[in-house]
């Protein structure tokens, strides 16, 4: 047993060594934004440690100025603080500040005494897009809504492209005062006042020094230098995590109905850290440093960049922190489905969302002269094509002469206007933005469009608001419309648009393009944690762009469809809002736990929530712990709690050197003294998922390990849970003790996983997983966590 633990160890080390060689070479690989920014300087991070500042200085300012003077090269008479100094200093989220420096300078500052990382900020991060309130059971007579008062004491920071303050979602109609705790404020900037600001959104802040800083002034004919929106995303999921009631919303006739937020009483407080040129790490950390002292309560980020390790990560970072002061960050998965290892936003303290599908859809039938039919999906429900047959041209034939290949893909420029004038064009899928396609197809005089997938999109249907009539198809159908076009002279179809449906089955399914695990940081964690509507979604949009976000497209709706885990993100902050609502007291941890524990893995047809991307069954690496079910989090039974110490004995047991803790730490916690060689274990993190790796070597012919989990009882003061397990096949698996009593509430009982498998025979580099579930149930709750086991050789 002991050998294995040091097995158990030496993942650890070898994951981590990769993922900083990884670094390194992405880092030198990139060309940057910052790199091509006018001076030569770019903008580091710099994390410091507060013990080490000199007794001369007497607060940190002063002590940055000068070090920083120092590493310039100034005397200190004659260093110009707004010039040369800090553009951030941080003492919350993480100590130490951000600064232009050249090369040189961050080299120097390197071995400057209590200087513990210089990073570059270049890693530049990117934005990842109502019937989901009754999809998701929530109801005003019973349950989340009423118990929590739709989230009326709880603030939602949303981190994101700002937002368009007058659209009716944010509207305070009855809404009580703000919350007397509230610090934040209101800030004015290009088009934005203070009074703009009301009892829904109760603070407004933009973010822009490292932006400009890197890449020059903003751009004011472009966007505004301000919180409000010129982009559409941040005013979407700001509506979608807490909305306000808005009657009759649809875009232009699709998805008519009420829309309204997750917690549609819940404040919103706006942080704007992304730009047109992307979202900088300096601008995102001052973001998470100013909503902790402004006190929001949870924190949407629907953003990401790669999986770095955790030190060099702001994302991880400005969450450890606020996770430090009971503010749960809800994150994004990612949209870089169905390919393995796509996840992103990996640590175990933020709440990793994918994206799946509602049970309402947006039909569109494709009709051909042979009878021939195929469903697709279109926002479009005008009649414009009328029910005549129109000549079809296959986009791949239409090119224009040095079009290079491109022409099938409707490329900007590719498609001749002789070929398609008149015509509905068959395009696919891929490169350029769906919509954009369209644009190309109108311009060249087409008069309507198919798209269709690719084989990596397989059957997943994902609507937009197209400037021409147009529908999305599936993979096989498109092969099929080929097909036809290739054996037929003169071929014809016709597109008739029938408008809204719900209802639909199966739903969920899981969206193609949401990013998969395995988590390449720490397989140990299973990431996503859950999932969440992510496909087709209705909210507010800005005024300043239309709803396809191409520059030539002049119209101005109140809301949009749109899709990704930018989608699903927010409606899983605004599920955490109600929850924080009605239970005040629940950690970050426990909120996202009972998340996961009530999510559900079987769809409205009575299957296993089906993959998007191949039809196939999908897994716990799409979605996690299952598919969000408000109705059940309110009342988990048992919750899987965590605290900041046991964060940082995970951090420990990565072995982190002194200066890469410190960077959470910031001195104020320590390894366990206590925590035996288990509890630092990773996979002993007290998660509401369960995920064993074997590491095979030449030798290995079997494994066995146990996994420690302690879960809190908030359920019934006097309960007993029984066990219901089904091991990950190939498996052999134990729980001890079968049974958990308990006599009061908030009290914990520790249970062991110990499984036994034999090993695979895998190609080096190779893994294998199946899939398990652990389940405790009383009469009342289940409490449901997916086991994962992976067999995995040296890298993978
Ligand atoms: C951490 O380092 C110690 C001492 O070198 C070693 O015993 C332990 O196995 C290592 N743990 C991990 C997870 O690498
Ligand atoms: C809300 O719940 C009540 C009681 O469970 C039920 O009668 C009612 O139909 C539900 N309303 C909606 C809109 O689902
Ligand atoms: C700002 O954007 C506009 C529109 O794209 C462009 O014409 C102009 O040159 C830009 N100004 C600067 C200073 O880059
Ligand atoms: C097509 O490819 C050729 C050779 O690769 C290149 O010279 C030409 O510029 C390309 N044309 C277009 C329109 O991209
Ligand atoms: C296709 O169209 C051309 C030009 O209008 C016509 O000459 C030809 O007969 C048509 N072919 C068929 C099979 O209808
Ligand atoms: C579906 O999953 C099974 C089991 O993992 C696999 O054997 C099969 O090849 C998959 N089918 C498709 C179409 O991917
Ligand atoms: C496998 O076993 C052989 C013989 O005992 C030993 O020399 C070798 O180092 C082992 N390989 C590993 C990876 O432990």
């Amino acid at each position: 047993m002991a050998s294995k633990l040091l097995d158990w160890s030496g993942v650890q080390t070898s994951l981590h060594v990769f993922f900083a060689l990884l670094l390194v070479i992405s880092c030198s690989n990139v060309s940057t934004a910052a790199q091509a920014a006018p001076a030569e300087a770019s903008i580091y991070i710099v994390h410091v440690s507060k013990a080490h500042m000199p007794p001369i200085f007497t607060e940190e300012e002063q002590w940055y100025s000068s070090t920083l003077a120092s590493v310039k090269g100034y005397e200190p008479q004659e260093f110009n603080r707004e010039q040369e100094g800090p553009i951030y200093s941080y003492g919350t989220v993480m100590h130490g500040f951000a600064a232009k420096l050249t090369e040189a300078q961050a080299e120097a500052l390197k071995s400057v005494n209590g200087v513990l990382l210089v990073i570059p900020d270049d890693a530049l991060v990117e934005l990842h897009t109502t019937r989901t309130p009754h999809f998701l059971g929530l109801n005003a007579s019973s349950g989340l809504w009423p118990s929590s008062n739709y989230g009326a004491d709880v603030i939602i920071g949303i981190m994101d492209s700002g937002i368009w303050p007058e659209k009716k979602s944010f509207w305070d109609t009855g809404l009580s005062p703000i919350p007397e705790r509230w610090k934040g404020e209101c800030e004015e900037g290009t088009d934005f006042k203070a009074s703009l600001c009301n009892k829904k959104l109760i603070g407004a802040r933009s973010f822009f020094k490292g932006y400009e800083a890197a890449m020059g002034p903003i751009n004011e004919t472009t966007e505004y230098r301000s919180a409000r929106d010129s982009e559409g995303h941040g005013t979407h999921t700001a509506s979608t995590a807490a909305g306000n009631y808005v009657r009759h919303a649809s875009l232009l006739g699709s998805a008519a109905g009420t829309a309204k937020g997750m917690a549609s009483h819940a404040r919103i407080a706006v942080y704007k850290v992304c730009w047109k040129g992307g979202c900088f790490n300096s601008d995102l950390l001052a973001a998470f440093e100013q909503a902790v002292i402004d006190g929001v309560d949870i924190i949407s980020l629907s953003i990401g960049g790669g999986v770095l390790p955790f030190f060099l990560d702001p994302i991880a970072i400005g969450s450890f922190g606020a996770m430090e002061k009971g503010i749960l960050v809800s994150t994004s998965a990612g949209n870089g489905g169905p390919s393995p290892l796509s996840i992103t936003n990996v640590s175990p303290w933020v709440l990793t969302v994918a994206a799946s599908t509602l049970d309402r859809d947006f039909p569109a039938l494709i009709r051909l002269p042979n009878h021939a039919h195929y469903r697709g999906v279109s926002l479009y429900d005008g009649n414009a094509l009328g029910r005549r047959q129109i000549p079809l041209v296959y986009a791949g034939n239409a090119g224009l002469p040095g079009s290079n290949g491109s022409a099938n893909l409707c490329m900007a420029g590719s498609l001749d206007p002789a070929d398609v004038k008149g015509k509905i064009v068959l395009c696919d899928r891929g490169i350029s933005a769906r919509a954009a396609k369209g644009m190309v197809v109108r311009d060249a005089g087409g008069v309507g469009m198919i798209l269709a997938n690719a084989l990596a999109n397989g059957e997943e249907l994902i609507a937009d608001s197209h400037v021409l009539p147009a529908a999305l198809v599936g993979y096989g159908a498109g092969v099929a419309i080929k097909d036809y076009i290739t054996q037929t002279d003169n071929a014809t179809a016709n597109i008739i648009f029938t408008g809204t449906v719900v209802g639909v089955r199966p739903a969920p399914v899981m969206a193609a393009f949401s990013s998969r695990g395995p988590n390449p940081a720490n397989p140990e964690i299973l990431k996503p944690d859950v999932t969440a509507p992510g496909v087709n979604i209705l909210a507010a949009w800005t005024s300043r762009v239309g709803p396809t976000e191409l520059p030539n497209d002049d119209r101005v709706v109140d809301f949009n469809i749109m899709s990704g885990t930018s989608m699903s993100c927010p409606h899983v902050s605004g599920l955490a809002a109600l929850l924080k609502g009605a239970h005040p007291d629940w950690s970050p941890a426990a909120i996202k736990s009972a998340l996961m524990t009530t999510a559900f893995n079987i769809d409205n047809s009575g299957n296993y929530l089906m993959d998007g991307s191949d039809s196939n069954i999908s897994t716990p690496f799409s979605f996690g712990a299952g598919h969000v079910n408000p109705v059940r989090a309110l009342n988990p039974g048992l919750v899987y709690d965590l605290d900041v110490q046991d964060y940082v004995d995970f951090l420990c047991g990565l072995n982190y050197s002194t200066s890469w803790l410190s960077t959470f730490t910031k001195g104020q916690y320590k390894c366990s003294e206590g925590g035996s060689a288990m509890s630092m274990r990773p996979e002993n993190l007290n998660y509401p998922s369960i995920s064993f790796v074997y590491k095979q070597d030449e030798n290995s012919t079997t494994y066995v390990g146990s996994i420690t989990r302690t879960v809190t009882n908030v359920g019934l003061p006097n309960s007993v849970y029984t066990l219901a397990a089904i091991p990950p096949p190939g498996v052999a698996m134990k729980v001890e003790p079968p049974t958990l009593s308990f006599g009061r509430l908030d009290e914990k009982k520790t249970f062991t996983v110990t499984c036994e498998a034999g090993a695979k025979s895998l190609v080096p580099g190779d893994s294998d997983s199946t899939f398990g579930s652990l389940l405790w149930t009383d009469d009342t709750h289940i409490v449901h966590s997916p086991i994962v086991f992976t067999w995995k050789t040296d890298l993978f």
